[in-house]
């Protein structure tokens, strides 16, 4: 129910969109759904490049990729001032985990399993930002994925839609504030609706093919998630959706998102898809233009086909005026919630720049926030953490790679600003230790592979043979050995699908020599996606995963890797022992005839004759420096009552050796549904601070909400009858009760 004042506000804003729509020409209002990237702008003349032409003629809605306040101001000055109405811009990036502060990517984020870090992470980027001219950020990427080879997979939060939808929310809240309002608030756009995630193969802008039943129970939360969250603006994916380009599908645009959802912001496309519908063979430009907006797209984003052709579709009948009055309509009233036409230069205060950027507390809190998504894979002996004394070998061609900390989508960061790792575990050790350094190999032996892995953030090769001598004479004069190593920032991302997840050729002979030193040998993990770890966790005593962990890395992996902060994040994407396992993820939907017994090789059963079917490290998992004890789980009873509720209790004591932070999660089982069901579901966590030797009573209530799903007619039901909960510590560590729903 809209309460009165929101009414009030609507009307006011529908009566001045009106009044300012009856004054448009077709043209204008054309002009509104471009949307161009500016990126020949970022070091061009504002006044006298393509982009400023288009503004001054009222051609454009908002652009894209500009980089600097200044730039920035002097085109929304030429909307406001050059054109006849006077109608602002939108200005948008990708700012997808922070602006100059970059925190850990999206994928790291999700592993720490903290929403108030999450939402954090995108107020500052939010404040940062809006500092420097940006009103809207293309994030949240809420795209489920459930195969590591899609390198796009760290970009969002995981391969689970409970936790995918806690993480949505907590980013639209955390870049749109209190509604927008303030000058450090912005529009925030989810994306890539929807199921790009699915791209089959693992493969980048691959064909998307699912049934209705997974849409709605696995895939499509996240997304509905930010709507309820109040997101402003929705981007379409590249993929089909059930045959159709989602730019042009109009059941996913309108009949989901609009109707079932009650979605009222702005769909934009994602880049140049409209045109790349004739790629598709679904439609040349003209028509893809045609069935985009008919479909429910706003925006056009790069394809120029709203803008250039939807004058002669409207001549010859194939669009209404109503149809392109409507998208109008919502990219004005998303510039009006925006509070652009209050104040176009809202997001232009250029002594915000150096107040509000790359400051003391934002990076204190991206340091913090990284130290909460590191995943301590592994922990023979406790050799973590380690001790500030003696000599310690920093080792691997992440070591000293600055330009490398900040992973995907970090083109606002500033990489001569922040410390490599080596710095900043040199300075946390200064005076009590000493840290040797060497390179000690490419990423990987053939110089034209690691070309495409090193495609903005160029390093610098070295001879294979010379830099691993290097590393061998280094390694031989320390006490203890850390390996960086792992993937470049630009190994995973957009368009960098691997067919191979393991450790770079080159690098991972570097880590097998260093283990034969019979030093002790921590891993320092690099990756944007899971890989694959067989022989390291076989032969590896510590493994640290630090994902890409953003500007502070330097200092955040001191705090852990010294013990300041004990570990803490637990996985959010399985592990798999072979890329054949893929697609892998742990809420799979039950089997008729599920292997039992993984130590053996069972006929007739789902199981591979070559590998188990279970991941190397599951959902969930996570290691501490100190250690929890799980007491037995207790029912408040052993039926749920209609409208009632069920308690489930469970006794967690630290019994380790240092005070820490334990994730306790709360999975769910439905023994009999009308339509095969997940094997589990993850249905609550808590992230509960334990000192050492201290015991809490972890409580989760169940309602018949926790027990709800989409059956085969599409209806969010439960179905009275058994169900098994389970608690643990990771997705496999669990113990099960059974209750009854009535
Ligand atoms: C393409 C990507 O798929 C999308 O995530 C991004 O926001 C746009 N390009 C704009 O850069």
């Amino acid at each position: 129910m809209v309460s009165c004042a929101s009414q009030g506000e609507n009307s006011e804003m529908n009566s001045y969109i009106s009044s300012l729509m009856e004054r448009m020409t077709l043209q204008e209002k054309l002009g509104q759904l471009n949307l161009p990237s500016g990126g020949d702008l970022v070091t061009g003349n504002v006044n006298s490049g393509e982009l400023s032409e288009l503004v001054r003629e009222g051609r454009i809605g908002g652009f894209f990729n500009v980089k600097g306040v200044e730039k920035i101001a002097a085109l929304q000055r030429l909307a406001v001032d050059s054109t006849r109405l006077c109608i602002p811009l939108l200005v948008g990036a990708d700012v997808i985990h922070g602006y100059e502060t970059i925190f850990p990517i999206p994928l790291a984020l999700s592993c720490s399993w903290d929403t108030a870090a999450v939402e954090r992470m995108a107020r500052v980027s939010a404040v940062e930002a809006s500092a420097n001219g940006i009103g809207w950020t293309f994030s949240p990427m809420v795209d489920i994925c459930r195969d590591a080879r899609w390198g796009r997979i760290a970009e969002g939060s995981g391969e689970d839609p409970y936790l995918g939808s806690l993480m949505a929310k907590a980013y639209v809240r955390g870049y749109q504030g209190n509604g927008m309002q303030g000058k450090d608030e912005i529009l925030s756009c989810v994306k890539h609706f929807a199921l790009y995630g699915a791209s089959e193969s693992g493969l980048d802008y691959n064909v998307v093919d699912m049934s209705r039943q997974r849409m709605y129970n696995e895939y499509l939360p996240p997304y509905r998630a930010a709507v309820e969250a109040g997101v402003g603006t929705v981007m379409s994916s590249f993929n089909v959706v059930d045959g159709i380009p989602a730019t042009a599908n109009k059941w996913l645009l309108t009949d989901l998102l609009r109707h079932e959802w009650g979605f009222n912001g702005m769909v934009v496309t994602d880049y140049a898809s409209i045109a790349e519908m004739s790629v598709y063979g679904v439609a040349p430009l003209k028509e893809a233009s045609v069935r985009a907006l008919a479909a429910g797209t706003d925006m056009d984003m790069c394809s120029n086909g709203f803008l250039g052709t939807l004058e002669e579709s409207l001549k010859e009948k194939a669009v209404t005026e109503a149809q392109i009055d409507a998208a109008c309509r919502r990219v004005l009233e998303t510039k009006y919630k925006l509070g652009l036409f209050t104040d176009p230069y809202k997001y232009c205060d250029p002594d915000r720049v150096e107040r509000e950027t790359y400051t003391d507390e934002h990076r204190t809190a991206a340091r913090e926030v990284a130290t909460e998504t590191f995943v301590l894979l592994k922990n023979s002996n406790r050799l973590l953490p380690l001790a500030k004394r003696g000599k310690i070998a920093l080792i691997g061609p992440m070591a000293d790679a600055a330009n490398n900390m900040c992973g995907t989508w970090s083109l606002t960061c500033n990489s001569s600003r922040h410390e490599s790792l080596l710095q900043g575990l040199r300075s946390a050790v200064e005076g009590q230790a000493e840290v040797l350094y060497a390179k000690g190999s490419n990423l990987y032996y053939d110089a034209e592979t690691e070309k495409g892995a090193v495609y903005i953030r160029p390093l610098e090769r070295g001879d294979n043979r010379a830099l691993l001598d290097e590393a061998l004479h280094t390694a031989a004069r320390a006490d203890v050995i850390v390996a960086a190593l792992g993937e470049s920032a630009e190994m995973s991302g957009e368009s960098l699908s691997r067919t191979n997840l393991e450790i770079p050729d080159a690098q991972q002979d570097l880590l097998k020599a260093l283990v034969k030193t019979g030093k002790p040998v921590v891993l320092l993990l690099f990756t944007g996606r899971p890989l694959i770890l067989n022989w390291e966790e076989a032969n590896v005593p510590a493994i640290l995963n630090v994902w890409y962990a953003g500007s502070e890395t330097g200092k955040a992996v001191a705090d852990v890797l010294f013990g300041k902060v004990t570990p803490s994040g637990k996985l959010t994407t399985s592990f798999p022992r072979a890329v054949g396992q893929l697609p892998l993820y742990y809420n799979r939907i039950s089997q008729s005839r599920p292997d039992d017994d993984e130590t053996v090789f069972n006929h007739y059963t789902s199981n591979y004759l070559d590998e188990k079917n279970s991941p190397l490290y599951p959902f969930g998992y996570g290691l501490s420096y100190t250690h929890f004890t799980y007491g037995e789980m207790r029912l408040s009873s052993e039926v749920l009552p209609k409208n009632g509720k069920l308690e489930v209790t469970v006794t967690v004591t630290n019994d380790g050796e240092t005070d820490g932070t334990e994730i306790v999660q709360l999975y769910l089982h439905d023994v009999f549904a009308e339509i095969a069901r997940p094997v589990k579901e993850l249905k609550g966590y808590q992230r509960i601070h334990l000192k050492q030797g201290a015991s809490r009573d972890v409580t989760f209530t169940l309602t018949e909400n926790d027990l709800k799903y989409y059956n085969s007619k599409l209806q969010y039901v439960y179905e009275p009858g058994e169900f098994d909960v389970m608690v643990g510590s990771n997705s496999q560590a669990v113990q099960t009760k059974r209750f009854r729903a009535e």
